[in-house]
């Protein structure tokens, strides 16, 4: 296998991750041109882990998506499927609690986290709906979700210089850093097909996430949806 479909069969997704885990932070901060450090602060920010909450960030890959709220003092889980990027993660972050799980299948029981979040892992699902109704879940009542993903840039022309860079300039940018470059011809085609905000805030409500909204980072390049669970 070269690289995962876009079909997302778990397992080749999966091994995807395993390949590309030892240079994943490094390629993202080098791809998203400093771009992802600005948006993982954001993120945290939206999440607002405070003591004494448990958070859960699925699809943690590495973990580092997870550091920032544990470092805001919340019993913070990293979950994730792929066993390559969980045991990078144990050598960077040996502080956090990292769990092997599916995002569809998740080992926890129902109402555990005050918070669930997942930054950059919900476009490669293979069932995104059911990965929200997951979240929903193992969220206890009153709880938050935050999700951040690449989304559709809101001005026009914008977008389409965008889509060039994603389509064009990516993948021979990947190939001077990363180990496995075809992961991210499968990253640019997958962000292209990722429903944009509004789309996605439709499938958070369809799920049963409560007062869904949305904020657009960098002008829509990235969006951050929250949502609540009923009480
Ligand atoms: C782009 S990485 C994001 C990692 C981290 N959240 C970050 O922001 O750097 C996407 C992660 O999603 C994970 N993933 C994809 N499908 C999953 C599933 N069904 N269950 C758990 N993890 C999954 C992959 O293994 C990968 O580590």
């Amino acid at each position: 296998m070269t690289r995962a479909s876009l079909d997302k069969q778990p397992h080749e997704v999966a091994s995807m991750f395993d390949d590309v885990a030892a240079r994943y932070d490094l390629t993202n901060d080098v791809l998203s041109l400093g771009q992802a450090r600005l948006w993982r602060r954001a993120v945290a920010r939206a999440v607002n882990a405070r003591p004494g909450e448990r958070v859960l960030d699925l699809a943690a890959g590495t973990g580092t998506s997870a550091l920032p709220y544990a470092e805001d003092g919340a019993y913070t889980v990293a979950c994730d499927f792929s066993l390559g990027m969980l045991r990078e993660g144990r050598h960077r972050n040996p502080q956090l609690p990292f769990v092997a799980g599916d995002g569809t299948r998740l080992p926890f029981a129902d109402g555990t986290f005050d918070a669930v979040t997942n930054s950059f892992g919900l476009r490669n699902f293979q069932d995104v709906d059911l990965a929200l109704a997951e979240l929903l879940r193992v969220t206890k009542p009153g709880g938050r979700v935050v999700i951040c993903e690449f989304s559709q840039p809101v001005w026009k022309p914008f977008r389409t210089v965008y889509t060039e860079y994603l389509m064009r300039a990516l993948p021979p940018l990947a190939r001077t850093v990363c180990s496995n470059p075809d992961a991210y011809v499968y990253l640019a085609e997958s962000v292209r097909s990722w429903p944009d905000q509004p789309a996605l805030a439709g499938r958070l409500q369809h799920a049963g996430w409560q007062r869904v909204a949305w904020r657009n980072l960098s002008g829509g390049i990235v969006a951050l949806h929250r949502g609540h669970r009923a009480d």
